[in-house]
């Protein structure tokens, strides 16, 4: 090779080298902050989880959270949508992980990656896969092989399942597309666990142990960006430990040389059907992230920035409502929620204009009075930045800070970026507020057909018979949310109570969540739990007859538990006992006869809530029969798509209980449960500022449930309800969303 031609293969090879060299980011950290290509960065971060909204939402939504003043995105990733079989993975469409990934890379931001997979989030199980549950010798989140490296061994092959195997695919996914910033990607920050402290604490040196496995695993993975565990004291180096709460002020991490990161800075709070609506007040919100910053903080992620959907049977708890709203700075919909969301872009702003002020000095903090005080971050490098905040609940203060007079409101703090001038005060809202009103469409639902399930809960080739109560998801394995358990009663036509006009008593305890009770193929009643009370008791008359009845009871799971210590060994269903009170011989327990179980709703079997069902079902005709009011009912229309972008929603009314379907996509359950609940009432961060207050007491907890526009077709769409209670589906609506400024 020539010398001229050579030198120029060395220059193309440098210049390649370098621009590789270049998109390619480090990530570390010091006692500051997070360090990015050598550059100690305040970062603003808000929780968007990928499955909560559709794909098509998404690029919006990212774009909204820059325009926000957001530098990042955070999500969990959810386990159990992504596994729902051991081995067989799903991250199609809402589940695109990587497209989400990527999405957020386009617009040019940052990713936290919360691997968990333990999640919480109010969601089913935590976000573990219910087969996990039935992994020999398991237990949930503790020193435990089987959870830790499951491995099954079937004829000819073995395969390692559970925590760490989920924990290497998704970070090998990642690595695969080039996702972490070490690669060139957007990924800076991963965590492991989540919240693992008061586990730990209660499983004592199993819990130690188990804790610092799977830092060391998560570390092992070697994905060239740190790794946080979110409220674990002792997340030990170089995992960061992190705080999450309404305030994070008074938070430190665990050595001098670790950042001081907000990984969930709760916007609001998530709702259950039966409770009230949440709202944090944006000015205490944005309070809390100044005092964080002024103390040192340098990472923020607002839990939740968008909360979103919890679409199909996703929502956890039992009880969460299908809504994850969160009053979050983007609603459930996908729009703008003022003043929250303008308030915080301003506080964004405010304190980037101080960004190398903070980085570079530690804060000098000058007592200003009683309440007051000035943290000044000064150095020659990043010039001079003030914080100046008045912790008074309830009175304006005067102060002078370098000759110069301030008024902060009560519980204010104001930012000066150049220590002279206050360009924001956390509680002076310049925001308009946005009016949302839901409007009424021209979509009209006009002829219904019916099915009616068999309230008899009668055999068919699913049933299977044996003595005694079971657990419910031991048999249904969370396919669905429905288990009968059928028993027959049988009455001498010489009970005393068959000539004296008098009813026995019937009782049933269940572990939970809800209950339908059938004689005879009548709906006897129903009970229902709450997040509080989650077991319930029918306790009733029951109509008898002489000769054999049938007792069916159909119990429902409302959302699988996502907290506690080993929330996985909490029991679901009817377990008993089940007596007769009332008959000749005093009371009969029923609990040890032969019972019949069917898993699920015939409806379900028959893929009722499809457009590609089976031909042959019998559905009743015309719109006569939607005024039927028959228990366990399912309803179908055909309508057309509104015209417009606006967000639509299902207005429930006139139904009880049920889940809902749009052409073969699950909308998620409805349940027209009114809110109980203090509403006067606010938790106060201060016995004057509220932090959390409650609304919406003595109306349906969620009266509206998402449509996602891009599941609708121009006509023909399919709405499918089923209905528990019986109701009347003609008065449902499709309404569209609006937000407008006032
Ligand atoms: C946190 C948890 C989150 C979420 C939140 C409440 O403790 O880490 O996953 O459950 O509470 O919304």
């Amino acid at each position: 090779m020539e010398a001229n031609s050579a030198s120029k293969w060395f220059f193309l090879c440098m210049v390649l080298f370098l621009s590789l060299q270049l998109t390619k980011c480090a990530v570390t950290y010091d006692r500051k902050a997070i360090v990015i290509n050598g550059q100690r960065r305040i970062l603003f971060s808000g929780s968007i989880h990928y499955p909560r909204s559709t794909h098509n939402m998404w690029e919006s939504l990212v774009q909204k959270a820059k325009d926000g003043g957001l530098d990042a995105i955070d999500t969990y990733v959810f386990w159990n949508v992504h596994e729902p079989s051991p081995g067989n993975y799903n991250f199609k469409g809402r589940y695109d992980l990587v497209r989400f990934i990527k999405t957020v890379q386009k617009a040019g931001l940052y990713v936290h990656l919360r691997i968990g997979p333990y999640v919480c989030a109010e969601w089913n199980f935590g976000g573990f896969p219910v087969w996990l549950k039935y992994v020999p010798g398991i237990s949930f989140r503790t020193d435990n092989e089987p959870f830790k490296v499951y491995v099954s061994v079937s004829v000819s092959v073995s395969v390692c399942l559970a925590m760490q195997k989920f924990t290497h695919k998704i970070v090998q996914m990642m690595k695969d597309e080039s996702l972490f910033a070490s690669q060139g990607g957007p990924i800076i920050l991963s965590q492991i666990e989540n919240e693992y402290e008061p586990e730990r604490k209660a499983f004592g040196p199993a819990g130690y142990a188990y804790m610092t496995w799977a830092a060391k695993m998560a570390v092992g993975l070697d994905t060239g960006v740190p790794w946080v565990m979110c409220k674990e004291d002792d997340a030990p180096d170089p995992v960061i430990n992190t705080c999450n709460g309404f305030y994070c002020d008074y938070f430190s991490p665990n050595k001098p040389y670790k950042p001081t990161l907000w990984t969930e800075a709760w916007s609001g709070w998530y709702t259950e059907f039966g409770g009230p609506i949440h709202q944090r007040p944006v000015e205490d919100l944005a309070f809390a992230v100044a005092r964080f910053i002024q103390k040192g903080g340098s990472f923020v992620n607002y839990y939740m920035y968008h909360g979103g959907t919890n679409f199909e049977r996703t929502a956890g708890g039992p009880f969460i409502t299908t809504s994850y709203d969160y009053d979050a700075p983007i609603d459930e919909y996908g729009l703008i929620r003022q003043p929250k969301y303008g308030h915080l872009k301003q506080l964004h702003k405010a304190i980037k204009l101080c960004e190398r002020a903070l980085v570079s000095a530690d804060p000098t903090i000058t007592s200003l009075g009683t309440y007051e005080k000035a943290y000044v971050f000064s150095s020659k490098s990043g010039g001079c930045a003030a914080f100046l905040s008045n912790y008074n609940p309830r009175s304006t203060a005067s102060v002078t800070f370098n000759n110069q007079n301030y008024h902060l409101p009560p519980w204010s703090i104001s930012i000066l970026p150049d220590c002279k001038t206050a360009v924001f005060n956390t509680a002076k809202v310049g925001v308009q507020t946005s009016q949302v009103q839901m409007l009424p469409t021209k979509t009209e639902f006009h002829s219904w057909d019916t099915f009616n399930e068999d309230l008899l809960a009668a055999e068919d080739d699913s049933t299977f018979t044996v003595s005694g109560l079971l657990e419910q998801l031991n048999i249904t394995r969370d396919t669905t949310d429905y288990l009968w358990y059928t028993t027959s009663v049988d009455i001498s036509s010489s009970e005393s109570f068959l000539h004296q006009g008098q009813h026995p008593t019937l009782s049933v305890k269940s572990t939970g969540h809800a209950m339908h009770v059938f004689i005879n193929g009548h709906l006897s009643g129903s009970v229902f739990g709450t997040k509080e009370v989650v077991r319930v008791t029918f306790t009733g008359d029951v109509d008898l007859k002489a000769g054999r009845n049938r007792l069916s009871l159909l119990s429902i799971a409302v959302g699988l538990p996502n907290i506690g210590s080993h929330y996985e060994t909490r029991s679901t269903g009817i377990l008993g006992p089940v007596v007769i009170h009332g008959l000749d011989e005093g009371t009969r327990d029923l609990s040890w006869q032969k019972w019949s179980y069917k898993v699920g709703l015939k409806g379900e079997s028959m893929n009722l809530d499809s457009p590609n069902s089976i031909s042959s079902v019998d559905w009743v005709q015309g719109s006569q029969v939607a005024e039927n009011q028959q228990p366990l009912t399912w309803h179908k229309t055909h309508f057309e798509a509104p015209e417009g972008e606006e967000p639509l929603a299902l207005e429930m009314t006139g139904l009880g209980k049920g889940q809902v379907w749009i052409n073969g996509q699950s909308i998620g359950r409805y349940w027209n449960v009114y809110a109980i609940g203090n509403c006067s009432e606010c938790s106060y961060s201060d016995t004057f500022r509220p932090k959390k207050c409650q609304f919406g007491c003595g109306q349906p907890t969620q009266k509206w449930y998402h449509v996602p526009r891009s599941w609708l077709k121009p006509t023909n769409n399919l709405l499918v309800v089923f209905e528990e209670l019986g109701g009347d589906p003609s008065k449902i609506k499709l309404v569209k969303r609006s937000a407008t400024s006032i």
